[in-house]
């Protein structure tokens, strides 16, 4: 087995203030805790986490939860904002290590970038110019061979109407900084409450399921699946093979 670096994704928890409430039926921190308990169970041990977006449902009281849940972590937990979280709430309360918000990191061979594509006032995403420009600068002027792109919102169609009017406005600009850098193996996104794998180019696209619940792959109107809670772990292997699985909490 060759040497490869674990990473854990976990996606739009929705967390809200009080813990004890629910979002349409379900305790979203009942639910992250039992994600996390399966992935204790069956991933441990694994070397980063990766928490995409919408950490908290409109209310930055969420944070404390957040924080308490992986302030003990032996690893790093790298965040981005998704299109539900404050960022200045997220930066209070996420800013000491074990916590990393938004920026990049290299591990072994690998350059992993941490993405802001949202957009103010919006549930739809967009990667602003001063974005795109520090990820093509990290692509072309940090030391790595291997890189992982990780954003919030989704950046191919789901085939899903409502879905793809709240994706990224400007995927062509996105994926122009992509086809002009060969070592992007993977591009990883949370935002649609559902699994997703695809390729473009030799990069694999991957979405993955939230932490709470699930809304229906491929229908126009918005809908809530039956699925379970889920997460995806990667593991980055030095030769380039990005292998990767999402994980249901049944
Ligand atoms: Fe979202």
């Amino acid at each position: 087995m060759s040497i490869h670096t674990r990473l854990l994704q976990f996606t739009d928890c929705h967390l809200l203030g009080d813990s004890s409430s629910t979002l349409r039926g379900t305790n979203t921190w009942q639910t992250l805790q039992a994600t996390l308990a399966h992935a204790s169970t069956h991933q441990a041990p694994w070397d980063i986490t990766l928490l995409t977006g919408d950490l908290v449902q409109d209310d930055v009281l969420g944070y404390r939860h957040i924080r308490r849940t992986f302030e003990t972590s032996q690893v790093p937990v790298h965040c981005l904002p998704g299109n539900h979280d404050d960022l200045k709430g997220m930066s209070q309360q996420l800013s000491a290590a074990p916590f990393h918000l938004l920026g990049s990191f290299c591990r072994e061979n690998w350059l992993v970038v941490m993405l802001n594509s949202c957009l103010a006032h919006s549930a739809a995403g967009s990667i602003s110019r001063a974005e795109l420009a520090r990820l093509a600068d990290l692509l072309h002027t940090t030391h790595h061979e291997h890189a992982l792109i990780a954003l919030h919102h989704h950046p191919v169609p789901m085939s899903s109407q409502w879905l793809d009017e709240v994706g990224i406005d400007n995927s062509e600009a996105f994926f122009a900084v992509l086809d002009a850098a060969p070592s992007v193996r993977g591009v990883v996104w949370g935002h649609v409450h559902q699994a997703f794998d695809g390729e473009r180019h030799g990069v694999r696209l991957m979405g993955t399921p939230s932490t709470c619940a699930q809304f229906t792959p491929r229908v126009d109107d918005f809908a809530i699946d039956s699925k379970p809670p889920g997460y995806r772990w990667l593991h980055l292997h030095e030769e380039g093979a990005l292998d990767s699985q999402v994980e249901w909490v049944f």
